[in-house]
Parts: C-alpha cells; structure tokens; sequence
C-alpha cells in the first residue's frame, strides 16, 4: 500500500521510512516544497504543525491534489486538542499520536480497502475515473495550463453510463462516500444534471451536451482560494464576494477553445442566475436565461444541498427538494416539478 506523508519538517521523512518500510511504499512531500505525485490510492498521512495557518493553506492544496484518495490519517502529537479539530476541518478521517497507533491504523485501513477493492473494482471505476478527470483539469487550471476538453468529455460519458447501469441513487450515495469539497461537487451536479436530463426523456446528444456543461459549470473555483472553497462554514462578505467570481473566471478560462459551444459558455457563466433577476454575475431575467441553464440550476442547487461536509450534517434528499420548491419565482416551477422524481426516488 502507498502512503503519502505530507510533511513539514524533513528530518520526520527517515523517520517515517524507517517506521514504515519496507511494508509500506512512502511516497514522502515536503509542504511548501514541489508538486504533487497525482494519485488515488492508499492512504494520505499528513504530519505537520497545524497550528501554523501557511501549512494548513498548502496542505489544504495537497489534498486538493489528493482527494481522490479516501483515508486521511493525520498524526497530532499528545492529540492537542485544537491540532486535533483542525486535522478534522481539513477532513482527516483519522487522527493518531504515537507511532503504534499509526502502524495499526494503517493496518486497518490496508485490511479495508483489500476487502473493498474487489466490490469497488466492479461498482465504481467511473467514480475514480472521472474524479481522477476533475483532479488533471483543476490542477492544469492551477498551473496556468490550458484545459483539456476531451477530460470533460470523458468524465461525462463516465457518469452518464455509470447512471445509465446503476441508480442515480447509488452514484450520489458513492460520490458522497468517496469524496470530498468541489470534486464532490461536480461529480454530484454532474451525475444529477444527468439523471435529470434522462429521467425526462432527453435523447443521449442532449444528455451529454448537459452533463458536459455540468461537469465544467464550477471550474473557475480552480481559481478561487482553497481557504474559501473549504471554509468550514459560512462564509464572510468580502469571501462571499471573491467566491461570486467564479462563473465569469470560468467563461474566461473557456471561450477561447477553439470548437466551445456557446450554450456550454452560457451555463458555465449563468448558473447562479435566477428567473426573477437575483442572481449573478450578470442579474439576467427570465428571458434570458436558456433552457439549459434552468436545468443546470436546478442540479447544482439541489447537488450543493446534499452534499457530504465534515463540518455540518447532510441535509437528506427530502428536505433539499423542499428548499428548491421554496424557490419560487427563482427556479422554473415546471421544471422543479419535473425534478421530483429525480429528486426523490431515482
Ligand atoms: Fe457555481
Ligand atoms: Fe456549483
């Protein structure tokens, strides 16, 4: 089994080795000190100061790199007790002290994923493809790389037929199971949008045109800070204005590829518009808004709602299709309507 361990001290990597090998392969990183070996496998071990806010900020980068792996074990020495808290804030799935402890932890987690490898291997490949997708277009985003096109369109023919086989049910259940922040969020707002579009009879082109610009919707929060994409809670005004950028840093980084259609632009720009004119960034009104993007809304409104956060309760499929019906005057009644069967029991 691979073990990352994220560091900020260099001296803890031979100590880590010696703990570890030959058992287990370490694949060490120095905070602060290079990019990120891609992965989505084993197990993330993170020893580092978190009482110091730069290295919660570049860990929160590495784990952004690494979130397709699941288990995150941090290692807080004598669990101090707001080491401790922050180390669940980032989304350790695990915190440990003494060095016995993290052997046996680490058994555990090799032991688990054993047995769920083969079940995994049969239900889920297109999860770990396409958020291995998400992870490439991010991070090419981060490192001012232009985007890839053709990792949109995999991701979601992966979804579509992950949800053409299975349930959308069993799509969201997993997703919320395996991952975390945005990646999340767009596999949800993707697998909805596809569930939707097919629940209501849209032939394949024009599900994958929805799920394409579903996949991409969010895709300028690659250039929104961490701090603020994964702030446990609420966010403040001059945060909530900085996060507002995102669907025009999103159309910006698009509308130069050669081939982009003009309604992937148009739903990467205006999903967070509303009918009644509330919504950003450009305030459009009913007749502006495209059938396209009252159905992109829709997913991403209702995808945000269930979405699984370390830090407060999901809100059950139920109660989020409440919300939406709360939204009059903002959401396409027909539409919401239409949706409640996706919403409920698809
Ligand atoms: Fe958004
Ligand atoms: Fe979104």
């Amino acid at each position: 089994m691979l073990v990352h361990f994220v560091t900020d001290e260099p001296t803890k990597i031979p100590a880590a080795r010696a703990m570890l090998e030959p058992r287990y392969h370490v694949v060490p990183q120095l905070l602060g000190g290079g990019d990120t070996q891609n992965s989505s496998s084993g197990v993330l071990m993170v020893d580092a100061d978190l009482r110091k806010e730069v290295r919660v900020e570049q860990i929160k980068l590495v784990l952004l790199e690494l979130s397709c792996i699941p288990e995150k074990l941090f290692v807080v020495q004598n669990h101090l007790h707001h080491m401790v808290a922050q180390a669940l804030a980032l989304g350790a799935t695990a915190v440990v002290s003494r060095p016995r402890e993290i052997v046996l932890k680490l058994e555990q987690i090799e032991v688990a994923q054993k047995a769920a490898q083969t079940e995994l291997a049969v239900t889920s490949p297109e999860i770990t493809d396409s958020a291995a997708a998400f992870a490439s277009m991010f991070s090419a985003i981060r490192s001012g790389k232009p985007i890839n096109l053709s990792d949109a369109e995999n991701a979601t023919s992966q979804i579509i037929s992950s949800i053409a086989q299975n349930r959308l049910s069993t799509w969201l259940d997993d997703v919320r199971r395996y991952h975390e922040g945005t990646f999340q969020h767009c596999l949800l707002v993707t697998g909805v949008a596809v569930g939707f579009a097919m629940d209501i009879g849209f032939a394949s082109p024009d599900v994958k045109r929805l799920g394409i610009a579903a996949t991409l919707h969010d895709i300028g929060k690659a250039h929104i800070p961490i701090s603020i994409l994964d702030k446990p809670g609420a966010l403040d005004p001059s945060e909530e204005e900085i996060m507002r950028r995102h669907p025009v840093i999103g159309y910006e980084l698009l509308k130069d590829i050669p081939g982009i259609s003009p309604e992937l632009l148009d739903g990467v720009r205006h999903h967070h518009e509303y009918l009644d004119g509330s919504g950003y960034p450009d305030g459009l009104t009913a007749p502006e808004i495209s059938d396209l993007v009252r159905l992109l809304t829709i997913a991403d409104i209702f995808a945000a709602l269930i979405e699984s956060r370390p830090y407060r309760p999901t809100i059950s499929r139920q109660n989020a299709y409440k919300i939406l019906c709360g939204m009059d005057g903002k959401l396409e009644r027909s539409l919401v309507k239409a949706f409640r069967n996706v919403a409920l029991v698809a």
